[in-house]
This record gives C-alpha cells, structure tokens and sequence, in this order.
C-alpha cells in the first residue's frame, strides 16, 4: 500500500501543458479551423508563480499542438485571466483592414511584497498571423481601476442586437458589464451580482456570459435564455473550495436579468475540480456549438497536487446546452462530439439484470481511457454504491427514496488514507432525481473522472489520483436491489 496518492501518467484525452504549472483556461477562440486555447502558465515551476500566457491548437479537440508562449510578465505585470475574438472586420483599426485575433486579458501589478497588494487592469494583445505571435496595444491599458482591488478576468463577446461589444469583468463581487464600438474604447453601462447567487470570503472571477436556445421548450416561440458564469475562489469560510456557479436569464445589451430567485444557488458543476470554465469564441453561426473547457482543479489543494513533471490538466470540452425542468431552465453539459471519433475498441455491454447484496463486477476495461455508459433502475429501499473504477477511491452512492433518487459522491485518499492535502478527501451531496432511474456516463482517463448524470443534468467533475489506474467498474448493492438496465463501456487502445 501507498500512503500518497500516485503521481499521474500523462492523459491521453486531456490537455495538460509541456511543463511547469496551469491554472485557468484563457483565449479560448477558434480562428481558421483551429481552436485556440491558451491558458494561465508559469513554465518556471510547477506551482502558481508570474502569470503567462501558454499556447496550444488543435483541430479535433483532443490532439494540441504546443505553440511559443504567446504573453510573458514585463513591466506592466503578470498576465492574469482573460477572453480573445476575431476582429472579423478591422473594427479595432490594428489590423491594416484585415482579419486579426485581439485577446483581452488582465495585468496584474504587485505593488509590495506583500501578496495582498497589488493592482490590476485590462490589456489588449493582437495578432495578425494566426496566433503565432502577439503585440502589446500601445494604448494600454484599456481599462484602469476603478479602485476596485479585485478587478480582472474580461471576457468579450459580438452582442449582435445592439451591434456593439460587450466585456463582461470580475470587479470584487460582482459582474461590471462594459461596452464599446471599437474594441478599444469601453464604457461601463451596468452591474451585476450584489445579492446574487452565492457569494464567500472570496471575489468573484472568469465570468462568462452567452445565449443557447432552450430545447424541449414545447410549440410556439424559439425560446431562448442568457447564461451567465461566475467562478468563486476557495476561502477559508468554504469548504468545497473554489467553485462556479452560473445564472439563467436575460441580457438585453446593458443589463444581465437573473429570472430565479437572487439566492438560488446552480452548480455548474458538483465536483471539486472543475473551475474558471470559459467559453470558445468566433465558432461559426452554421455550427452554433457552446463549447466550453475548465481547470480541472481546486485552488485548495491545486499547488500541491501529486505530479511528475507539470501541474494541471483541462476537462475535456464539453457542449452546452439548456433544458426547460419542472424548477426552470438549467444547463446540460455532454462530451464534444469528438469524443466519439476516437478509435474506441474493446466495448462491452451486459444484458439487464437485477443486483442483490454485495460486490458485483460489470466491466473490466482494457486501459486506462474509458468512456462509459450506465442506467440503473433502483428497487423500494435500494442504496448502491458505484465504483466507476478507482477501486474504492471514488464512490458515486445513489440511494432510493420516497420522492425520487438521492446522489451522493465521496472520494478517498490512496487507499483510504489521507492525500496530499486534508481537503482532498470528501464527501458531498451532489442532488437529487425525480423518479426511479438514473443515467450515468463517463469519462476516466489518467487523472481524472469526469462524470455526467441524467443525460447532463448534472456534472461531476474529480481529478483522480489512484493507483492503479485501471480497475474494474464495480457496483456494491447496500440495501435492497437495483437494475443495471444497460452498460456499454469502451477503451482506447494502451498506448
Ligand atoms: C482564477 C484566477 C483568475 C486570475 C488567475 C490568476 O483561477 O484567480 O481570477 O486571473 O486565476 O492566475
């Protein structure tokens, strides 16, 4: 037995950078058949050091290629959090009338030793070869504090009604909501957040702000809502760490409406690691896709994570989509399509059947990449626990009740001790189903268990430090009986 968790091997379906450290997603902008996906990294060490820009594209979403770090520290500061578009049409006037990428970001300047005193305002970049170099606006920066210490992470999107841009900024704890013609020039036209949602000892950040059709709204009018994501840091008066949560509504241009109730609180996520989520932009109308990428961490233990040679890794990305519910539009979240054009082998399927206590083993997959399927029907009083396929390490308990289905997940330390930091292990409610029935699939790859229930109602995203890696889905019936109803579980050849 360990007494630590294992350092992982390197992910074959995730993003992870060269070396070094990464925390949040950046720039996220596809641009000439090539997504973009810059991210905060520091190549120097592998914990949180003076923020860069890290680079790296892909065309299927699943292979990057590394490219040169596209922004470095300089005397203005570190380069924080921040969105890129296309200035399809030279509105910025930087592009001598042609197509050119502008990324937004934040500049953060200490001003003492102290960690607690600093600065930070809004920047421009801008290239005009594809991505592959990038030069500083020499007007910025763009926007300056208004005084407001926390005042970072803008996210720029084409507002099409009102033909202008919007910026959407992480001020303290609220959401400020800018405008401009030009990309350069931008005015503050309203706020966000006072009263809202959930709000710790920590400010807000990574907002991102969009609209999706709702599906399954019934006959009549294409509906539609805003979505509006907010990542909240980890502070000592939270246990869960950091977090994002996201609001529903409507944004006329000026305005972000929340159309629940202000203290209703929505997970983007019920997992610990899944944060600074941001959105890809400059995706075209035909294809329409909301594809999104986070951190997979949590600022709580993030630095001290067990690693061999990097520190941090991407979800994989991830499509949005909104449902009308019985309590209201929510979001779903599946797999990007092109999960399913990997070379997946090794399937295996069961027929229906009916568990009874104890142990059973379902599946045992070929490696350590598998994406899973999974429908259970729980009898009166049944209470199973899943053990996707960590051995024990990660439980997913799913329990009968009167009223519908209750979930509840926990994950250990290697073998059931205590990781590397205290706050690794836990357990936690994740929610509940109406009916008798839940679905579950996934996708596990080293490091990581990334988990979507009921069709992508809920998402449940854990980093996984387990050793081995590979073991078999297991389902350990507790009380009463349940139905494996289908099972499909495929790998990736070892590699
Ligand atoms: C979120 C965050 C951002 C900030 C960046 C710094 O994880 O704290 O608010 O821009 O990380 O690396």
């Amino acid at each position: 037995t360990h007494d630590t968790c294992s350092p992982p091997a390197r992910p074959a379906l995730h993003f992870t950078p060269p070396g070094g450290w990464m925390n949040d997603p950046n720039g996220l902008v596809f641009f000439d058949d090539e997504y973009h996906l810059f991210y905060q990294y520091y190549p120097h060490d592998r914990v949180w050091g003076p923020m860069h820009w890290g680079h790296a594209v892909s065309r299927d979403l699943v292979t990057w290629e590394t490219l040169p770090t596209a922004l470095s520290p300089d005397e203005a500061g570190m380069c924080f959090s921040g969105s890129a578009i296309v200035d399809e049409h030279d509105e910025s006037g930087l592009f001598a009338g042609e197509r050119g990428l502008a990324a937004f970001y934040t500049v953060h300047r200490p001003l003492s030793d102290d960690p607690q005193d600093y600065r930070q305002a809004q920047c421009l970049a801008v290239s005009d070869d594809r991505g592959r170099s990038w030069r500083r606006y020499t007007g910025n920066p763009l926007i300056e504090s208004p005084g407001i210490k926390d005042f970072r992470d803008p996210k720029v999107f084409w507002h099409a009604p009102s033909r202008r841009w919007v910026m959407a900024l992480a001020c303290g704890q609220v959401i400020h909501f800018y405008v401009s013609e030009n990309l350069l020039d931008w005015r503050l036209v309203s706020e966000f957040g006072e009263g809202q949602g959930a709000h710790t000892g920590h400010p807000w950040e990574c907002p991102d702000l969009f609209e999706l059709p709702v599906e399954g709204a019934g006959s009549g009018e294409p509906d539609s809502r805003w979505v509006l994501v907010v990542g909240i840091g980890a502070s000592d008066d939270n246990a869960f760490g950091s977090f994002t949560q996201y609001f529903i509504g409507h944004f006329d241009g000026v305005r972000f409406h929340n159309e629940n109730p202000a203290d209703r609180l929505l997970m983007m996520d019920e997992g610990r690691d899944f944060y600074a989520v941001q959105s890809w932009s400059g995706i075209p109308e035909r294809d329409g896709r909301r594809l999104v990428i986070a951190w997979m961490s949590n600022w709580q233990y993030a630095n001290q994570t067990p690693e061999s040679g990097w520190r941090g890794a991407m979800s994989f990305p991830r499509e949005l989509s909104l449902i009308a519910t019985a309590e209201g539009v929510r979001l779903r979240q599946r797999f990007a399509g092109e999960l399913t054009r990997l070379p997946w082998r090794h399937c295996s399927g069961i027929e229906p059947l009916v568990l009874t206590a104890g142990r059973h083993v379902l599946a045992n997959p070929a490696s350590g990449q598998v994406q899973g399927r999974l429908t259970l029907a729980m009898a009166p009083q049944g209470r199973v626990e899943i053990d996707i396929q960590q051995g024990g390490h990660q439980r997913l308990v799913v329990t009968r009740q009167a009223d519908g289905l209750r979930l509840s997940h926990w994950r250990r330390g290697e073998n059931g001790q205590v990781a590397f930091d205290s706050h690794y292990p836990h357990a936690h409610d994740v929610g509940h189903l109406p009916g008798t029935r839940v679905t579950l699939e996934w996708l596990l790859d080293e490091g990581s268990l990334e988990l979507l229930i009921d069709d992508g109602r809920i998402s449940l995203t854990h980093l996984s430090f387990a050793e081995p890696a590979r073991l078999p889905l297991a389902i350990e019936v507790l009380a009463g009986t349940c139905r494996v109803e289908a099972l499909a579980l495929c790998s990736l050849e070892d590699h």
